[in-house]
């Protein structure tokens, strides 16, 4: 009999104590939120009405020199992501936490979904959507959504214009998070899984591609195909949700496994 790859993905989990997950727009995928790149992906050859390219629109220079047009993207990604919330998938990985001794979960995802899901383990490496930050004084402040900004908005304490904490293009990656992906990286997990990303970016790759040279098994889900699906052990090529879903059951059935 074959052994499929969700039977071999919670083989690999059932020998498993620690975990160390990585996840993208992939996974808030199922919950309706676009993804950046790939089918029906934000930024495919997307040249905006401010004829500039939409990650140029999004980046760290045009929001120092006109932030009305990086507010203007801002507020459409946040609209589209108004409302949705975690779906199984995150909430798997949340599950997973009191299943496993140890489960770390580095997210490029800034809708907090992870946390929402109640994983407590996470680092937002390109920051949260709904957390405001001034640009001039200390002043910081969680929104559920954008829904009474006038644009771009001013900060409550100073005047000064406030802004998503989040990662723009061309800027630089938030300090705590770097320094949790650091002591990450002085642990050793038991294996490494990539979750709906296109895994553009190296401290994205890094993980996956460590982890393979030391021997230690690697997974990613993805319907498609990256530059990480031929280095994993095993290539889950299905949605997020319902692979860990699967995955999920059998791990609480282990003998049909
Ligand atoms: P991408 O949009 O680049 O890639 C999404 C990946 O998810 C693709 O490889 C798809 O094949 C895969 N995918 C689509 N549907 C899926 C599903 N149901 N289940 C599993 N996988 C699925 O998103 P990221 O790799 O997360 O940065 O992009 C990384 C960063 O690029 C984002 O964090 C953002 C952007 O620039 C910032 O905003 C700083």
């Amino acid at each position: 009999m074959t052994t499929s790859p969700i039977q071999k993905f919670a083989n690999i989990l059932a020998n498993a104590k620690s975990l160390f997950i990585v996840t993208g727009a992939g996974l808030s995928a199922e919950s309706g939120l676009p993804t950046y790149r790939g089918v029906g992906g934000l930024y495919n050859n997307r040249e905006t009405d401010d004829g500039m390219p939409i990650e140029t629109a999004l980046s760290g220079p045009v929001f120092e020199s006109q932030p009305e047009i990086t507010w203007k993207y801002l507020a459409e990604i946040e609209a589209g992501a108004r409302d949705a919330t975690f779906n199984r998938g995150h909430e798997v990985l949340a599950k997973m936490e009191s299943h496993f001794e140890s489960v770390w979960i580095l997210t490029q995802n800034v809708d907090g979904f992870h946390s929402a899901a109640g994983s407590t383990n996470v680092i937002e490496i390109h920051g949260n959507l709904h957390r405001m930050k001034c640009t001039k004084c200390d002043y910081v402040r969680h929104y559920e959504d954008y829904r009474n900004f006038e644009l771009p908005p001013k900060c409550p304490q100073c005047a000064a214009m406030v802004r998503p904490d989040i990662v723009l293009f061309e800027e630089m990656l938030p300090t705590a998070a770097l320094q949790q992906l650091q002591a990450c990286s002085n642990m050793s997990f038991d294996a490494v899984i990539s979750i709906g990303t296109s895994s553009n970016f190296p401290y994205i790759v890094q993980p996956v591609v460590m982890a393979s040279q030391l021997g230690v098994p690697t997974i990613e889900i993805n319907p498609g195909q990256t530059d990480l699906s031929n280095v994993v052990d095993l290539h889950i090529k299905t949605g997020a949700a319902a692979a860990l879903n699967e995955v999920w059951k059998m791990l609480q059935t282990p003998n049909e496994r």
